[in-house]
């Protein structure tokens, strides 16, 4: 057993290049293709773009600097970096890492799955020439409903373990080792077989058409809330904001860190790739539209679908080393999820280590082997009604609103201006009041508006086509059971000690 000195020591990044790999590799996941592109695409294609942009600067980046900010000066992960500014937080701290590892992770490993079972598919183009017939018929073996769950999927329950046994491989290690390692090999094939789909589906007959929708911004829809909600779902997604992750990881920095650099390097870095991305997926769908002779929003019949229609398509029409550039793009696309899923393990479980004297292994262990009973429903024939339920809901309402909280918390009890000094103490570039009223006014009323604008169409007019009793039975009771875990978990004692706030006054008191 380890003496309790040791047993709270954190382990520090071995540079800064260690942690920006880790940061990128926690963003950069399937949200950049697959959630992304689906999410423009049902969104009217230009008309997603300008709310994703808006939804970057006015909540993404302000609100990843938050999170770098509050993990590097409490040196804690969520649970303990709340608890430390107020008991009666703590909660919060709990209620992300766990909505997102027993509800994001449970059908996000599936779709990593997924793609590891296309890694397989390519080595003989399995997909055939109906993509979208393949994928919905005969790999999903799709139901008619959520409520008509039609039996597990063996491949995809397979895949799934799979990847669950991959992830609790990696994370039962050192922090730093098994997710650096394979972030350095992996994100470079990524980009580089992306690039060469932009470029490839840039030459499709009908691309044309397809880049046009994607960029072609639509002003009249900028009028739709629904739209807007999307984007900032997406914008938290994607960079892993509120997942309680990006807290975590900042409290293995080393003191000398800009936090304000990386925030920028981050989440450029993972919304550039996604915009880049966009231009593979549309162009792609400007050539189905044209050889189908549909419209370009007939094209899909489910959106989270897309990517495993679109990419599928792509390589068998590629010129030459069809099989290869298949394995390659769908091995990367799979660690990019796997490295994204191991940020969330790991986050969670340095929150538990945090406060429960547990051995690593033992938690890590359970989280995995619950995530993959969690799991399982989504590899049913109804699997992909609940993914798109759960994800509506987890995103959009649970991302939002602890981000909105987060807000508050920082901006009236612990003070904005007191974390701005203590990120600013080793920025170049400093931040500003403009930070401030972002986070204390301008973020939170944006996602107060969202939310509830969103909810009450949602009470009033479902979500895509769902009956309102599923939407509730579903969506709700997860946010509520995951919530009830969180108060849980916080109200169990701390050892008092742990509560002390250990960082140096230099950084905060000083520049009062
Ligand atoms: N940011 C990740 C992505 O875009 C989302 C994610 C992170 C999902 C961690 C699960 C766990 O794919």
């Amino acid at each position: 057993m380890n003496t309790s000195s040791t047993e709270h020591k954190r382990g520090i990044f071995s540079s800064n290049w260690g942690f920006l790999l880790a940061a990128i590799g926690s963003a950069i996941g399937l949200g950049n293709i697959w959630r992304f592109s689906y999410m423009a695409y049902d969104n009217g294609g230009g008309a997603f773009l300008i709310p994703y942009f808006v939804a970057l600067f006015s909540a993404g980046i302000p609100l990843l600097m938050l999170e770098y900010g509050l993990g590097h000066r409490e040196k804690a992960s969520a649970p303990l970096a709340f608890a430390k500014l107020s008991r009666r937080m703590e909660w919060l701290g709990w209620w992300m890492p766990i909505f997102v590892m027993f509800g994001i992770m449970f059908y996000y490993q599936v779709v990593i799955g997924w793609c590891a079972n296309f890694t397989i598919f390519s080595f003989n183009l399995a997909w055939g020439s109906d993509t979208q017939d393949f994928f919905l018929n005969q790999f999903l073996g799709i139901t008619k409903g959520p409520g008509e769950l039609g039996g597990l999927q063996g491949i995809i329950a397979t895949a799934t373990a799979l990847m669950w046994f991959v992830t609790w491989f990696i994370t039962y290690q050192e922090v730093h080792r098994g997710i650096e390692r394979a972030c350095k090999i992996f994100m470079p094939v990524l980009l580089v077989t992306t690039i060469i789909l932009v470029v490839w589906g840039l030459t499709l007959p009908g691309a044309a058409k397809g880049i046009e929708y994607y960029l072609k911004p639509n002003w009249g829809k900028l009028l739709d809330f629904k739209v807007w909600m999307a984007a900032y779902g997406q914008i938290f997604f994607t960079l892993s904001i509120s997942f309680g992750i990006m807290i975590a990881y900042a409290s293995y920095l080393p003191k000398k860190t800009d936090l304000v650099q990386n925030a920028w390097i981050v989440a450029l870095t993972n919304c550039l790739y996604s915009f880049v991305a966009g231009f593979a997926v549309f162009s792609i769908l400007g050539y189905l539209s044209y050889s189908k002779g549909l419209p370009i929003d007939q094209v899909i019949k489910s959106g989270p679908t897309l990517a495993f229609v679109v990419f599928p398509e792509a390589i068998s029409k590629l010129p030459f080393l069809r099989e290869v550039f298949g394995v390659l793009f769908f091995s990367a696309l799979t660690v990019a999820g796997l490295s994204s899923g191991v940020s969330i393990v790991e986050a969670l479980t340095s929150a538990i280590m945090d406060k429960f004297k547990l051995a690593r292994k033992w938690i890590v262990t359970a989280l995995c082997m619950i995530g993959l009973f969690g799991s399982l429903i989504f590899t049913t024939g109804g699997g992909l009604f609940w993914l798109d339920i759960v994800d509506h809901f987890l995103n959009q309402y649970g991302l939002v609103l602890a981000g909105l909280l987060e807000c508050l918390v920082v901006g009236y009890v612990l003070k904005t201006k007191v974390l701005r000094n203590h990120i600013n103490a080793t920025a170049r570039v400093k931040l500003t009041w403009v930070w401030d009223f972002m986070i204390k006014y301008l973020t939170p009323a944006i996602l107060l508006v969202m939310l509830v604008r969103s909810l009450y169409t949602e009470l009033s007019k479902g979500y895509g086509g769902y009956s309102v009793s599923a939407l509730l039975g579903i969506g709700v009771t997860w946010l509520i059971a995951t919530l009830v875990t969180g108060i849980m978990l916080s109200v169990y004692p701390w050892e008092t000690s742990r509560l002390k706030t250990d960082h140096v006054p230099e950084s905060d008191e000083l520049f009062k």
